[in-house]
């Protein structure tokens, strides 16, 4: 049974409970194919609430997030089917309902995507507020103050953003907090401004490749969007956008997750589906650590055939060192010989890998929102809890490593946003399996 049938399988309300077991030590060789972004295909998913007519989108991963969306699309009235391991259609065919309820919020804090199109399309919009999560305190208050500046007014009700207009007005805003800019707050905003009056102007824009992929998106349906891919953003209001056909970006964090794989069992896996020019800061760190990366006759290679070298990592928006690869690449650290430095300048609490990579022999010191890692020669198989997404990729990826058995728990976590990842894994040597508890 696939993890999709699985998951569709189980009674609702209850998650599955699998655990990954993982013999460490293989070396892995062979290729492997990364799916879509994540994080670029649920805004372009949640964007068809503001198309006429159908939304076609090619290489979207099949994902417990990905599936969690489509439960709340189906709510606010889009029709959506797959083709057998295919192209994902969506249709909005009722447009009465507004509300993305806290039953559906609370299990997907991306579900805060639908209220740019919301607000745009239908001039009303309630989502519950999402609350913090592992990776620490998660505001939302860019994404409401880039609403307010294209017109909205704001009221929170029982726990809900109500977002209301008569119309959207555009606008030029600064939308940058105290943490720089905000990915899904700018698509927000870029979203609801398609379909304002006038030329809205983001400043601070985040410059992610998924925010891009959404624009190029936007844009195919008619919208009026340039810049993006900068930190300056100028849209162009459009009366209405129809729908239209779309291939989603590889997966930068899966890749560079993958990447990671390679280096810390001294393998070599060729990544086809890879955009290496999304991931030149990941390349930089992990050339710098000893690992050899080339573009490939077919995909990107990545080989690690010797001790690896410790670097600092400092995690920034992009174009700088992703955040989403900070607890995969401490792994790798873990590893070095010599003392390495990490410090996380998005999510400063993003750290509860720490003390379960400890358990595994490694020497990790928090100071603040920066790790210390002492490289260890070798990490020992334990049992341990999958905190978050990224969190337990980490995990998994020591087990890959560690002698002995590691027991990663809880990989709900890991299903949020790698697709088949034990598959993907035992197809290039890994023993790994999948247990349901
Ligand atoms: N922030 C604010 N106010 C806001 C929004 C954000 O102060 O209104 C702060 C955040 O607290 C954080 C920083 O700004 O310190 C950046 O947060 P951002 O809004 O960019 O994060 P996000 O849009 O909620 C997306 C990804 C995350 C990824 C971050 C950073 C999606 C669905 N999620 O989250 O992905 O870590 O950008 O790159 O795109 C993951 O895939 O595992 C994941 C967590």
């Amino acid at each position: 049974m696939s993890i999709g049938d699985r998951q569709r399988r189980a009674p609702q309300g209850v998650e599955p409970v699998d655990h990954f077991e993982i013999n460490g030590g293989n070396r892995l060789r062979g290729a492997v194919t990364i799916g879509g972004a994540k994080n670029a295909a649920l805004p372009i998913m949640a964007a068809s609430i503001l198309c006429e007519g159908e939304t076609i989108l090619h290489n979207v991963p099949d994902l417990q997030d990905v599936r969690q969306l489509l439960v709340l699309l189906n709510r606010l009235g889009v029709k959506s089917e797959r083709e057998a391991g295919g192209a994902l259609h969506l249709r909005v065919e009722d447009e009465m309902n507004c509300h993305a309820p806290y039953e559906l919020v609370s299990k997907m804090r991306a579900s805060i995507c639908v209220l740019g199109p919301l607000l745009a399309k239908r001039r009303r919009a309630q989502v519950s507020m999402p609350g913090g999560c592992a990776i620490g305190d998660r505001p939302v208050n860019l994404h409401i103050q880039g609403m307010e500046a294209l017109g909205a007014d704001s009221e929170l009700v029982n726990g809900d953003i109500l977002l209301k207009a008569k119309k959207l007005q555009g606008a030029e805003m600064f939308l940058g907090g105290p943490f720089g800019s905000t990915v899904t707050g700018t698509a927000n905003v870029l979203m609801a401004a398609t379909l304002a009056e006038g030329r809205t102007v983001i400043e601070s824009a985040a410059c992610e490749p998924e925010v891009s992929d959404l624009a190029e998106f936007l844009n195919a349906c008619g919208a009026q969007i340039t810049g993006h891919g900068t930190p300056r953003v100028t849209v162009d209001g459009v009366a209405s956008l129809s729908g239209t056909e779309h291939t989603v970006i590889p997966d930068r964090i899966e890749a560079g997750t993958f990447m990671i794989a390679a280096a810390i069992t001294n393998g070599e896996l060729e990544l086809t589906n890879c955009r290496l020019e999304h991931l030149l800061a990941v390349v930089d760190r992990l050339r710098r650590v000893g690992v050899n990366i080339e573009r490939g006759e077919k995909g990107v290679t990545v080989a690690s055939s010797r001790r690896l070298e410790p670097v600092d990592v400092t995690t920034q928006a992009y174009p700088g060192f992703p955040t989403d690869l900070q607890a995969q690449t401490m792994a790798l650290l873990c590893l070095a010989d010599g003392n390495s430095v990490i410090t996380e300048k998005i999510f400063p609490d993003r750290f509860l890998h720490v003390a379960e990579l400890n358990r595994m022999g490694a020497h990790l010191r928090k100071e603040g929102p920066t790790v210390i890692v002492q490289g260890v020669k070798k990490l020992v198989g334990a049992p341990v809890m999958a905190s978050d997404l990224r969190a337990s990729a980490a995990l998994v990826l020591a087990g890959l490593i560690a002698k002995g058995t590691t027991r990663v728990h809880r990989v709900y976590h890991i299903d949020r946003g790698y697709e088949r990842i034990e598959e993907k894994l035992a197809s290039v040597g890994a023993e790994v399996r999948r247990v349901s508890e």
